[in-house]
């Protein structure tokens, strides 16, 4: 297996997704293969947008980028512009692309990355899972053609930041988050699974606070100290976060952002970092109260085996240290690029 990872990410950018973007770019090991736009935090096309753009910023206008669904598979969608701001990056101006979207959607993505990468791609989701879960109607024998999956998604032993219960990107498309943890499920019975998903919840990315003066950490790590930074990808990161930190405040949870999805995209990349106890897991679908809750059963009452992996605990401050030590230098080098 070569040392390179190759990695195809399912996003819904997002201010934490653009994060992740970062993490994967600048990660010297990763080789990003492609990207899928998923409707969530905004409308699909403006998460396509932000991806263009994003990759175009970073200098990597070559990563193909697909549009996903613009519904999740059975209500209509619901999108968070109070939470990341009316284009997805809070206060961040990108100029727009000049690359386009691939001709073929994010699930056709999923099912091409994996098969072109038989046993090697790394899927890394921080959306809803509308199009893995289409890309597993599509491509039963997903589960076994992926060497590993990392979910940011659900809330295990823990309340959930969209209903009392459930986590954003599950609430997004619960039936989608349902389909895919059955697809592992059937995988695992069938004995083709490969890797349980690792699932990275509010109960573990909630730990991952990123506050004010990091940012300043991150100006200086990347040679363009202060904020607001001379750096073009900091600059956009921070006004992006700004608005994560104003819409966190507004809820009672402090001047802060939690930044979860560069901590699934560090996971996706050094699975060592967390903690993780195997369990069943299910989403509720048709409780009233209840509904988009991800279900762990940790001691088998269900009588079905386990598919996935929980990740429970984590390094807060190795991962800050690492998205630091690695942004920032990339940064750096784009502004003399
Ligand atoms: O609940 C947090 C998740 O929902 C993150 O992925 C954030 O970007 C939003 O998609
Ligand atoms: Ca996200």
């Amino acid at each position: 297996m070569s040392a390179v990872l190759r990695v195809f990410a399912d996003l819904d950018t997002g201010v934490d997704d653009a994060m992740a973007l970062a993490y994967l770019l600048a990660s010297p090991e990763a080789e990003l293969v492609g990207v899928a736009s998923t409707a969530g935090n905004v409308g699909a096309q403006r998460v396509c947008a932000n991806n263009l753009a994003l990759l175009e910023l970073c200098g990597r206008p070559d990563i193909p980028v697909s549009l996903g669904s613009l519904v999740p598979l059975s209500i209509p969608l619901r999108t968070a512009e109070d939470t990341h701001g009316p284009a997805g990056l809070g206060y961040a101006a990108l100029p727009a692309a000049h690359a386009g979207p691939t001709d073929y959607d994010a699930a056709t993505a999923w099912v091409r990355a994996a098969r072109a990468h038989p046993g090697e791609l790394i899927g890394l989701a921080t959306g809803p899972l509308t199009n893995l879960a289409l890309a597993l109607r599509a491509e039963p024998g997903l589960p076994g053609l992926l060497r590993r999956l990392v979910i940011m998604g659900g809330a295990f032993d823990y309340r959930g930041n969209t209903t009392p219960v459930s986590e954003w990107n599950i609430a997004v498309d619960p039936e989608a988050a349902a389909e895919v943890f059955a697809a592992w499920g059937a995988a695992v019975a069938g004995g083709h699974a490969g890797e349980l998903p690792i699932v990275c919840g509010l109960n573990i990315t909630e730990r991952m606070a990123l506050r004010p003066p990091y940012l300043a950490e991150l100006a200086a790590a990347a040679g363009a100290p202060g904020i607001p930074s001379a750096n073009p990808l900091i600059r956009v990161l921070s006004d992006a976060l700004r608005f994560y930190f104003e819409f966190h405040d507004s809820v009672g949870e402090g001047y802060l952002a939690h930044v979860h999805d560069p901590f699934a995209a560090a996971v996706a990349l050094d699975p060592g970092l967390v903690n993780t106890r195997e369990a069943t897991v299910d989403v509720e679908l048709d409780g009233s109260l209840t509904r988009g809750m991800t279900v762990a059963d940790w001691a088998g009452h269900w009588g079905r085996p386990p598919n996935a992996r929980i990740a429970v605990d984590g390094p807060v401050q190795v991962f800050f240290d690492r998205f630091r030590d690695r942004v920032g230098p990339f940064a750096a080098g784009l502004a003399h690029s």
